[in-house]
């Protein structure tokens, strides 16, 4: 069984990943910063490592010494919703360094050793919002939009390599990643009546995807929820 870095492993999609890659069998490292998550799933018998990934130094200590098979980059955030006009700096910048920046260091911190052993499959946690334009997304569309040339041009330097990437082009996942940008009763809203994807079922696709003989490579796949389609619809006028 292979050894796999999670990161954002505390919650939602990345939980469930980490969750199927354990019951799987493999040796799972659960990357987040929430101490209580962590240690739930420490003691279910994971590897922890509690790392800020906005934090560039915090990050390279947290790797040392890791050489996982598989790499699972997954972690996100969501600034406020917004037109970007009124968009805070601050929260610009902590979108590109734990949805982007974080993630070209953890690939090339992890990546270089997965080429030298001539194996291993790197998953990027990627967003139809990466793939489409969503009003008052601008920033979480560019982020995800990074991601998205980022995996696919990584997996042409990659594959003479043997190794894997793919990209998770997820609709909407009924997780947090709203918990602190929309009131519950929107929340919830958002996702009653079966409208939102479970995250037990991404983490199911990805073991679908890593199952596949090793000849085949998932460049990307896109999970929905069946009734939504890949763009939001014209922004409104204001008075
Ligand atoms: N839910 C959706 O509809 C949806 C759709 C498309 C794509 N995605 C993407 O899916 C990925 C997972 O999000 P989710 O939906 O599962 O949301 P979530 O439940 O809010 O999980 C986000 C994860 O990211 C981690 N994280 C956030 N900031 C971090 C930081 N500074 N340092 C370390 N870890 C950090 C969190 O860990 P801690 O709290 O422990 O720090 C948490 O484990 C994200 O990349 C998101 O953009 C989600």
């Amino acid at each position: 069984m292979a050894q796999a870095l999670v990161t954002g492993a505390t919650s939602g999609i990345g939980r469930a990943i980490a969750l199927a890659l354990h019951g799987a069998g493999h040796e799972v490292i659960a990357l987040g910063r929430n101490a209580a998550a962590l240690q739930g799933l420490s003691a279910l018998g994971m590897q922890t490592r509690q790392v800020d990934l906005a934090d560039a130094a915090e990050l390279t200590t947290a790797l040392n010494g890791l050489a996982p098979d598989i790499l699972v980059n997954n972690a996100g955030v969501m600034p406020p919703l917004g037109n970007f006009c009124d968009a805070d700096l601050a929260d610009i910048d902590q979108a590109i360094n734990v949805n982007l920046r974080s993630v070209l260091a953890l690939t090339h911190a992890i990546a270089p050793g997965m080429r030298a052993r001539g194996h291993g499959h790197i998953f990027f946690t990627g967003s139809t919002a990466g793939h489409a334009p969503f009003a008052n997304l601008a920033v979480y569309c560019a982020t995800k939009a990074a991601i998205g040339g980022f995996a696919q041009a990584l997996r042409l330097d990659l594959a003479p390599h043997n190794v894997r990437v793919t990209e998770i082009v997820a609709g909407r996942v009924e997780t947090a990643l709203y918990s602190t940008l929309l009131p519950p009763e929107a929340r919830a809203a958002m996702y009653a009546g079966n409208s939102a994807v479970q995250p037990e079922d991404v983490a199911a696709m990805l073991l679908a995807v890593l199952a596949l003989p090793q000849s085949v490579d998932v460049a990307r796949f896109d999970i929905l929820p069946t009734y939504q389609g890949v763009a939001t619809g014209t922004p409104k006028k204001e008075a």
